[in-house]
């Protein structure tokens, strides 16, 4: 069991992580939580800052009540904000907004403005400190994500087999793509810690095939490995049809009936992870509350499909499903750059 107690370390290993956002002391800087956040990550952002001479100030906003009823993980988009005016306000004319929340302001509805008013946000995700600490920000994966961004942008087609009878098509010429290293440095963008992700937000009508979800990959919003088979068949960008026989088809299943809405079966974002201080065995290292499994995205070499949420594609629901797949061979208009779940960079 980890304790949750203050280490020296962790404020070492926070204190790099700002500084990889180049915060300096003469920048303001606001730490976003809610009630329920981890106290320790609140506790040991507020220490670090002061000991790179930054004076800090908190913003602390009371978790709201669950509008769903549906248990929500996993969504990368925090509701605590509610859009209290004055809280948004200070948080966009704030230089640098480190985000403490439970989910993140990643989709958040009040983030672009935030980003508007020019402060760039460190999202740090739910984690213990002993996962952050593994996966500080390094420039050798700023390079190589920067590097797989460039590649995917100037892409027409990504193509995803595997031998356990994947075989997915997306259409991605022009669909947004976003490189997170873990680090921001420039006003108006947002980073998550850890980070060693690509992101795509594939456009309406793009995504086509099969996905084989085998034993080893994950559900993150279940935060458990696959140990059966579930098949997906995609149309369109949605999902219509789920075959498995066992729990974890079950469970999908089961889930994505509770939000009664379409748009939950619908595509999210493709990608890949290339941290590879990430480890794949990290779900089975940490109970549950200690992990948000952002770790488990980063994993240098998975697929990571997720579905829910996609904005460019005018779709917008709380219901989402990170994927993350192990055994898959990922290419860009015929060129490997995932190897049976090797990157090949
Ligand atoms: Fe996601």
């Amino acid at each position: 069991m980890l304790a949750d107690r203050i280490e020296a370390k962790w404020i070492d290993a926070f204190a790099e992580a700002f500084e990889a956002s180049a915060i300096r002391p003469d920048e303001t800087v606001a730490i976003l939580s809610e009630t329920q956040s981890r106290q320790l990550n609140v506790h040991l952002a507020e220490l670090a800052l002061q000991r790179l001479g930054v004076r800090p100030f908190h913003v602390v906003v009371p978790t709201p009540r669950n509008p769903w009823g549906v248990i929500a993980r996993s969504t990368g988009g925090t509701q605590s904000l509610g859009d209290i005016r004055p809280v948004v306000q200070a948080l966009a004319s704030s230089d640098v907004v480190v985000d403490v929340t439970l989910e993140g302001l990643m989709h958040a509805p009040e983030t672009p403005e935030i980003l508007k008013g020019g402060a760039r946000i460190l999202v740090i995700s739910n984690e213990h400190p002993e996962a952050l600490e593994r996966m500080r920000p390094d420039p050798d994966l700023e390079a190589r994500v920067k590097a797989a961004v460039k590649r995917v942008r100037a892409a027409s087609e990504m193509t995803v087999t595997s031998a356990a009878g994947s075989d997915l098509t997306v259409a991605i010429k022009g669909a947004p793509t976003v490189g997170i290293w873990g680090s921001t440095t420039r006003p108006g963008t947002l980073a998550h810690w850890p980070g060693g992700i690509i992101v795509s937000f594939p456009s309406k009508g793009t995504v086509n095939g099969r996905l084989v979800l085998a034993p080893g990959d994950m559900n993150l919003t279940f935060k458990r490995y696959f140990e059966g088979e579930v098949a997906l068949t995609i149309e369109d960008d949605y999902v219509v049809d789920v075959a498995g026989a066992g729990l974890d088809a079950d469970l999908m299943r089961d889930y994505w009936a509770a939000w009664g809405d379409r748009d939950a079966y619908a595509v999210s974002h493709v990608g890949w992870g290339l941290n590879r201080n990430a480890r794949y065995d990290a779900l089975l290292m940490y109970d549950r509350r200690d992990t948000n499994g952002t770790e488990l995205r980063a994993v240098a070499g998975n697929f990571l499909f997720s579905t829910g949420a996609n904005e460019f594609a005018g779709r917008y629901t709380a219901g989402h499903f990170d994927l993350p797949m192990m055994h898959t061979t990922i290419a860009l208009d015929g060129d490997t750059v995932v190897e049976d779940g090797k990157l090949k960079d």
